[in-house]
């Protein structure tokens, strides 16, 4: 077996099945013979340059001229010749975004559409966020139990988003449906059956997606950041076109919310798993910042991301021929031990959290990074103050969707004892 510059393809190489375990269940554990031993390997399974230390997966992000994101949301299972009559028939295109453009358009556009997500701006829907988190809490807090992936982490980011759009209140388990559906396609390996029903989802996702931009369209007064896209639309078609705007309002409706929605049960997960790091955290919420970005490095949502080569270069030592595809591992990279000291544990005090590459880097970088921190750090205070005692409860499987971009849990199950809530004790 050979790759496609020639090289030997080792067996473990070979033998690497990013949508099997164990690399579904913990993609930074299933590659640690490769950041030892072969940090950068050809995957035939996929066919992708598997890029999985830090230092080399930085670097990548970094030359997104060298590196050009335009794959980001290609589909990496091919449609079957009957999903793209599916997907025709609803008259789907999805094209570039901003995740997925080139250079220059994607750094003029980004700059004209960045304002709404500067911090100044984001602080305003802090309240909001505080209000909703508090609101679903009281639902289930004399209760004893939750599952709060389906009681209150799906809804809060959901709602956050749709209001940082401009997006008026939408069936919250329509889109849910719809961003599993996106996910499947675009990052997951369904079988022909289930590709065709994945497809119906996808056509109809867009579908609503089109509607809702339509009307902002035919009156762009209001408030959002969809709606600002569409005034600048207006303003500058060359940097925002029409298709910009068709395919963003598809992808920012799944970006938007099921990103924080999975790192949020991700690091409830993390830190409850760990009770001395979430009692140090309840005993002390100063440490609540320190603690989202050391959940982000080790549980971050976005676990790959993809970049395709426009000329041969090299990748920590490894040449990558032009038109080769790479998966770069965020995962791997943020547990690579030549980055951190000991990388498999959760110190809530660790000085250099910040330099996981969840977000991404470079030109591309989440721009919704700081919303998605903020919902995080708001969570975190609201239940260390309000539900300390809270714990996992025992035997719980935590599968998520099987797909190598975006990870977490479907269900959080935790359980407590409400004779112990603080506000009965001390009301
Ligand atoms: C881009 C992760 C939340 C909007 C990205 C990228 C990643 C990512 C990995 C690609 C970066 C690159 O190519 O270098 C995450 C994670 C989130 C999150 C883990 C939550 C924990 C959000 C939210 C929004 C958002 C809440 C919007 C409200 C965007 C946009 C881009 C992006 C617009 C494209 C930026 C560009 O290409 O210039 N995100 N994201 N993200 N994200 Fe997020």
């Amino acid at each position: 077996l050979r790759s496609p510059t020639g090289c030997p393809i080792s067996p473990r190489a070979a033998a690497f099945r990013p949508f099997e375990r164990p690399y579904q269940e913990d993609p930074a554990a299933a590659l640690a013979w490769a950041r030892a031993e072969e940090p950068v390997f050809y995957a035939p399974d996929i066919g992708y340059w598997v890029v999985t230390r830090h230092e080399d997966v930085k670097a990548v992000f970094r030359d997104n001229i060298t590196f050009s994101p335009r794959i980001a949301l290609e589909k990496i299972t091919p449609p079957t010749e009957e999903v793209q009559a599916i997907l025709k028939r609803y008259g789907y295109n999805l094209q570039r975004t901003m995740v997925n453009e080139d250079e220059p358009d994607h750094m003029e556009r980004r700059r004209l559409l960045m304002a709404d997500f500067l911090p100044e701006r984001l602080a305003r829907h802090e309240p909001m966020v505080r209000r909703l988190t508090r609101a679903h809490m009281d639902r289930f807090i004399d209760r004893g139990h939750a599952d709060l992936v389906a009681e209150i982490f799906r809804d809060v980011p959901l709602k956050v988003a749709l209001h940082f759009l401009g997006v008026a209140e939408e069936d919250a388990d329509e889109l849910t449906r719809f961003a599993a559906a996106h996910t499947l396609n675009t990052w997951g390996r369904p079988t022909p059956e289930e590709q065709r029903e994945i497809a119906e989802n996808v056509g109809r996702f867009w579908q609503k997606a089109n509607a809702i931009l339509d009307r902002m369209i035919a009156d762009p007064s209001g408030e959002g950041w969809m709606y600002e896209t569409v005034r600048q639309h207006f303003r500058h078609p060359d940097i925002v076109p029409e298709s910009y705007m068709r395919s963003m309002m598809m992808a920012i409706l799944v970006a938007a919310h099921e990103t924080t929605t999975l790192a949020t049960a991700n690091a409830f997960r993390l830190l409850l798993e760990r009770r001395d790091a979430w009692e140090e955290l309840c005993a002390n919420p100063g440490l609540i910042p320190s603690a989202v970005e050391e959940c982000l490095r080790m549980g971050g949502s976005i676990i790959a991301w993809r970049r395709i080569a426009t000329r041969e270069a090299e990748v920590g030592g490894v040449t990558i021929p032009e038109g080769g595809r790479l998966l770069l591992v965020m995962a791997s990279a943020n547990r690579d031990e030549s980055h951190w000291e000991n990388p498999e544990e959760l110190d809530i005090f660790r000085d250099n959290a910040v330099e996981h590459l969840s977000f991404g880097y470079g030109a591309h970088q989440c721009m919704g990074k700081n919303i998605a921190r903020m919902e995080m750090r708001v969570f975190l205070d609201e239940f260390t103050r309000r539900l300390p005692h809270m714990r996992l409860k025992p035997g719980q499987s935590f599968e998520g969707l099987c797909n190598i971009a975006f990870r977490g849990p479907k269900s959080l199950l935790v359980e407590w004892d409400p004779a112990e809530n603080p506000e009965r004790r001390e009301p």
